[in-house]
């Protein structure tokens, strides 16, 4: 099929959704956060047909490469007929203006409307390049990236962002600077790279840069259950829309549980039992290789495990397998045991 005519589609698609990335709307917009080796296509889709509550995602990052490297493969993930269940924005991580504009040029044909820019990364490797979180103790160099990048690009913009590479200071630079140009969203993760994933996420921090940006402002980090959240829309009402990650992993009623206002939902193991065997079946048919697939799952478990009472074990066990008919076995006994989910 042409791209054009994937674009058209992927547009009408989108009109269907009330809202986009970032509007506001009566009930609190949840977005799925990128988790890279986990939120792909086939996991939003799977996750779409089984669970309710998120309105979009967006997509881990892809990276920028020379004009005559890009090819299908590249931006597969991407490709609106691979996003059919869940409204998806792209998201790149770049540090070159030119590099930048030519990768969310395609996506802009594909028909997104919209591409995030990941100023967050933590890890060294790509911080060490000023990429990622790299950039954020860099304010002149974000100024530049985004003077080039916004003339030359056909859609909206939006970042992804923590609150600084060593100190959670350093976005207070930048916020004066993203003001000035016109971005659809600023998502932020109230962490230093320092921190990674660990420590508190410094609300007192994320309330200051609410106080000193005029743009929509997402927020992420750390939404596990929906008494947690309820006390950050209390606190912070002018957020945008909500990005969880790593809790509707490990709870993937979790959104609905947020839009519905119910903690009580019935057949929960059984309705999760039935959304892992389809990702299973779905990665076993995309994936090369029993060592591959076994991977994945391995990956996945560590998230799903907290979702049940005697979830340390199974997540131990699991760990500790390294063959596929193994780790078949360990599932199989665990679900026919009749496992509780955690409340
Ligand atoms: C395994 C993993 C992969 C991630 N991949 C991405 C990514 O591709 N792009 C991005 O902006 N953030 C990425 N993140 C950060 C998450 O999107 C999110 O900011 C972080 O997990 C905090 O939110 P949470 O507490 O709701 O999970 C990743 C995090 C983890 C744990």
């Amino acid at each position: 099929m042409p791209d054009c005519l994937i674009g058209q589609l992927y547009l009408a698609h989108r009109r269907r959704y009330s809202c986009d990335m970032s509007s506001d709307c009566r009930t609190p917009r949840l977005i799925l956060a990128p988790l890279k080796g986990f939120t792909d296509a086939v996991f939003r889709n799977t996750f779409a047909e089984h669970f309710d509550g998120f309105d979009a995602a967006l997509a881990p990052f892809i990276t920028t490469v020379a004009a005559d490297r890009l090819t299908e493969k590249h931006v597969q993930d991407l490709l609106p007929h691979h996003n059919t269940r869940m409204p998806i924005e792209p998201q790149v991580l770049a540090n070159n203006p030119d590099d930048f504009v030519f990768l969310a040029r395609r996506l802009f044909e594909m028909g997104y409307a919209e591409v995030n820019w990941n100023l967050g990364c933590p890890f060294r490797p790509v911080t060490k390049k000023r990429r990622g979180s790299g950039l954020l103790p860099f304010p002149e160099q974000v100024d530049e990236f985004l003077d080039k990048t916004l003339r030359a690009l056909p859609g909206w913009l939006s970042i992804k962002m923590r609150l600084g590479r060593n100190r959670s200071d350093e976005i207070f630079k930048l916020l004066p600077i993203l003001d000035r140009y016109p971005l659809k969203a600023i998502t932020i993760h109230p962490r230093t790279a320092r921190q990674m994933y660990g420590g508190a996420p410094d609300l007192d921090a994320f309330q200051a840069c609410l106080d000193q940006s005029r743009h929509r402002i997402i927020y992420n980090g750390d939404i596990v259950d929906r008494r947690g959240f309820l006390a950050l829309e209390d606190r912070f009402p002018r957020v945008a829309a909500w990005m969880i990650g790593r809790g509707a992993l490990s709870n993937p009623f979790l959104p609905a549980v947020i839009k519905n206002g119910e903690d009580s939902v019935s057949g929960r193991v059984e309705k999760f039992k039935s959304f892992y065997e389809d990702l299973f079946t779905r990665y076993q048919e995309k994936l090369c290789g029993p060592g591959h697939l076994l991977d994945r799952m391995k990956g996945f478990w560590k998230y799903f495990a907290g979702a049940f009472t005697n979830g340390q074990t199974l997540g131990k066990q699991i760990n500790h397998t390294f063959k596929l008919p193994h780790y078949l076995e360990t599932v199989e006994r665990f679900f026919r045991e009749g496992p509780d989910w955690r409340d």
